[in-house]
């Protein structure tokens, strides 16, 4: 079972965090803070998809399009080269749609047409 979200996404101290740290916001989809990325990635999870599993980084409506090259960033801060990263497992839709596209069966450039 996981813990609390400070248990699961605290770095143990072994790095010490600032208060801008916890307030930079990296995934605005899931709430996920600079702090609570950097403790990830200092646990040992080092890659998008260990970090998406434990944290749901990516998973929100834009799908990681905002958060994902920020987190490339900081995997590469904590020692992972940017060349041995891989993209992770894009599940689709692989771009947000709306439901009203969904239940006209049309997609969403064609409904005005
Ligand atoms: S900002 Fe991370 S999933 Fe949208």
């Amino acid at each position: 079972m996981l813990g609390t979200r400070s248990e699961i996404f605290s770095s143990g101290g072994k790095q010490k965090m600032t208060s801008l740290d916890q307030q930079i916001i990296i995934c605005r989809c899931e709430d996920l803070t600079l702090s609570d990325v950097r403790g990830l990635i200092e646990k040992g999870y080092r890659t998008l998809d260990e970090l998406r599993r434990i944290s749901r980084l990516g998973m929100g409506p834009c799908q990681g399009r905002t958060c994902r090259p920020l987190v490339q960033r900081e995997l590469q801060a904590g020692g992972v080269p940017m060349k041995s990263q891989s993209i992770g497992v894009i599940r689709p839709p692989a771009m947000p749609i709306t439901l009203g596209a969904i239940a006209d069966g049309s997609e969403e450039g064609q409904k005005d047409a």
